[in-house]
């Protein structure tokens, strides 16, 4: 049985003090609940902030990108020692918004993969398709050809620790929801090809998550789909109240 994760990923929004506002109310909230494994990933100036607040809570914090580097001379970085110093344990890799405005590849995703695991982080390795490659029948085509570079020279043994998430690129932020058969479909796609790439068992353990509008209301649709292991929410992750019931979903 695979433990569902549920992720916000807060993007370039809330400055520390409203990190901090959050977690104070985000936490009665999710006291005691035990179903669902819970990521903060707030922007890289308030990932100490949340990890101070979110404290013995068992909730987990997470940057939003890494550099694939060790170190360097790359201004306005973030390496992955930097994050396990400040003790986040999970990074958003690849998301579709560092793809389409910070120019990353599916070889750059591949290497900061890599880079996160290296050093005890787990990467929540997001792919998705763009409207035009559903539209012309290309949706699993670019799927799984984002995950398998994202995943070459991975062992079984790191895979297991990978969490996959799948946004479909015209879902985000659009208020524009894949159906539950539509998300379960690509689900299991990836999950097929993990099997492909990893073995059954590499696949049977990896969490593959959903996100794209992912609110309050449509959460149990989505995360009652047998493939569909947790979600990655952006929007509605920014409100403690509306994240607290996607995570009770
Ligand atoms: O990473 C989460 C994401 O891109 C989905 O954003 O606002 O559609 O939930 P949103």
């Amino acid at each position: 049985m695979r433990k569902p994760v549920i992720a916000a990923n807060w993007k370039m929004y809330k400055t520390p003090a409203q990190a901090q506002e959050f977690v104070t109310a985000f936490l009665p909230l999710v006291a005691g609940q035990d179903r669902a494994e819970i990521v903060l990933c707030p922007s890289a100036t308030s990932l100490a902030t949340v990890v101070a607040a979110v404290g013995g809570s068992g909730i987990a914090v997470g940057g939003q990108n890494i550099h694939q580097a060790e170190e360097g001379a790359y201004t306005g970085e973030t390496s992955a020692q930097m994050l396990t110093a400040l003790k986040v344990s999970h990074v958003i890799i690849g998301h579709s918004e560092r793809r389409q405005y910070f120019c990353e590849t599916d070889e750059i995703v591949n290497q900061k993969v890599h880079t996160a695991l290296k050093h005890g982080l787990t990467p929540i390795l997001c792919i998705g398709e763009l409207l035009e490659e559903r539209e012309a029948g290309k949706t699993e085509e670019v799927l799984l050809k984002q995950a398998s570079i994202a995943l070459k020279g991975i062992s079984a043994e790191q895979a297991k620790q990978i969490v996959v998430a799948y946004e479909p690129v015209w879902a985000i932020g659009t208020g524009k929801t894949a159906t539950p058969e539509m998300a379960g479909e690509a689900h299991f796609m990836i999950r097929t090809e993990i099997a492909r790439l990893q073995g059954r068992e590499v696949a049977d353990a990896i969490r593959i998550l959903y996100g794209g509008s992912v609110k309050p209301d449509n959460a149990a649709s989505l995360l009652n789909q047998p493939e569909i292991d947790g979600a990655l929410v952006g929007g509605a992750s920014l409100v403690a109240e509306s994240f607290a019931k996607i995570v009770k979903f």
